[in-house]
């Protein structure tokens, strides 16, 4: 056993909460690595659906210990309630520890983040509003308030005092807006420091430590390839690194240590939000998808844009994240299509694009270029073998696994933890 990364190759909810949860298991740490409550990952057990932002997936085991790494950022507000929930169905949760190293998303983030949006008119970027893009921001600024300032009240007061400052000129000079109280967000906050302050930990000796001694490590990506910061469809991205390379640099560990990068793949494609979507069907098949895979964000309950499975940007998640393994979720929604479609490639103004380019403005412009299979009728939810799966559908399975050069090692085909065909080992 060792370090194993389970990212997201899509635009995000390709299921990997489920997939860290069937992982989970046998783990010894489940770290999160990056981005924050703008994750909704969503784990099934016994048929009781438990909906984790912040708080690692492989939580509701409880054999190894989770860890909020520093890479991520954190509400606490967001975390004490979500500890709460865990708490009030009567789960363990003094297996979760967070780095001092992470930085702290404070009330002024949130309302800015809206602000922003709301200024922007059609230019906004239809994000989760958690105060996601704001907090990374000041931590690239290097304003930002850290964990570790939470063991030393006096020095939290006087950053939270300096960002406030900047921030309320904003909200009344820019957005004219009212400022926001500092009292009453140092009261707020010294209770969160209260109740948050025996879980932190310097994480990264402990990590490495555990890489070190061959125990089995699983970093939990949130978001996805497309929403990368650099290699998403910027600007319509979030503010972190979901990619592979964002575990070295946001749980502090060697890209030496990573034995598997396992990448989540939806049998077709959503995204939640604004910017371009090649594949997207803004039509009845489109409806169809969203009905039958219910694709509504678990984070802000949009409605997700759906579309057909777009293997450009599957063969890009391939490439950056030097994926080992594919795990394909969701193709039990597939069921009853009498044709599938698979995006092969891009037209942009006649030419043609097998991977997909920085602009976005012309990948707006950009027409799919499909391969069609044939489809299947039965319902797979309860299959346990790949045998028992329809020909179709291991042909659709087959062509993936030869378009994306990878091996497909699980297929996932309902939300259930037990509702999975492993192709291989994992
Ligand atoms: P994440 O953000 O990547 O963890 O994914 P989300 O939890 O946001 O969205 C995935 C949704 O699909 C959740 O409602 C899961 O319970 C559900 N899900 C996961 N895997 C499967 C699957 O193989 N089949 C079906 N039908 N649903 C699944
Ligand atoms: P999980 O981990 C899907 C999207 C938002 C928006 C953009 C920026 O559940 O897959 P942000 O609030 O991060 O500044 O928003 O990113 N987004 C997600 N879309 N799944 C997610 O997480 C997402 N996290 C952020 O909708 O388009
Ligand atoms: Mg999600």
């Amino acid at each position: 056993m060792a370090g194993y990364v389970v990212v997201g190759t899509q635009w995000g909810d390709e299921g990997k909460g489920k997939i860290i949860d069937v992982l989970g298991h046998k783990a010894d740490y489940v770290v999160r690595f990056q981005g924050g409550n703008n994750a909704g990952h969503t784990v099934v057990v016994d048929g009781e659906k438990f909906i984790l932002h912040l708080l690692p997936s492989g939580m509701l085991h409880g054999n190894g210990k989770c860890i909020i790494g520093p890479g991520v950022v954190i509400d606490p507000a967001v975390l004490l309630k979500e500890l709460k929930t865990l708490d009030d169905k009567g789960a363990k949760t003094d297996h979760l520890f967070i780095s001092d190293r992470a930085h702290l998303i404070m009330p002024y983030h949130v309302e800015l983040d809206k602000l922003q949006e709301e200024a922007s008119g059609d230019k906004k970027i239809g994000t989760t509003k958690r105060g996601i893009g704001p907090c990374y921001s000041d931590k690239i600024s290097r304003k930002g308030i850290r964990v570790v300032d939470m063991l030393d009240v006096k020095l939290f007061s006087e950053k939270l005092k300096e960002n406030l400052e900047e921030k309320n000129v904003l909200f009344t000079k820019i957005y004219n807006a009212p400022k926001m109280d500092y009292e009453e967000i140092l009261k707020e906050s010294k209770k969160h420091i209260e109740l948050l302050k025996h879980r932190i930990i310097d994480s990264t000796p402990i990590i490495n430590q555990a890489l070190d001694e061959d125990k089995f490590v699983l970093f939990e990506g949130a978001q996805a390839m497309m929403l990368d910061i650099d290699h998403g469809t910027y600007p319509y991205v979030t503010s972190s690194s979901p990619t592979a390379g964002g575990v070295t640099v946001g749980a502090g560990v060697s890209p030496r240590k990573i034995n598997r990068v396992i990448g989540v793949m939806k049998a077709y494609t959503t995204r939640v939000g604004e910017g371009p979507f090649v594949t997207e069907l803004e039509n009845e098949t489109g409806e169809w998808l969203r009905k039958t895979g219910f694709e509504y964000g678990a984070t802000t309950g949009r409605p997700r844009r759906c579309g057909w499975l777009d293997l450009v940007v599957g063969k890009y998640a391939t490439m950056i994240n030097g994926l080992t393994d594919i795990v394909i979720t969701k193709i039990d929604v597939l069921s009853g299509l009498e044709t599938i479609k698979i995006c092969t490639g891009y037209e942009i103004d006649g030419k043609v694009y097998t991977t997909s380019p920085a602009s976005t403005e012309s990948l707006s412009r950009a027409i799919p270029i499909y391969e069609s299979l044939e489809g299947w009728k039965e319902d797979i939810t309860q299959m346990k073998e790949y045998s028992e799966l329809p020909e179709n559908c291991k042909k659709y399975i087959k062509r993936m696994e030869e378009i994306l050069g990878c091996q497909i090692t699980m297929v996932s085909v309902g939300p259930d933890r037990t509702q999975n065909i492993f192709l291989k080992e994992i």
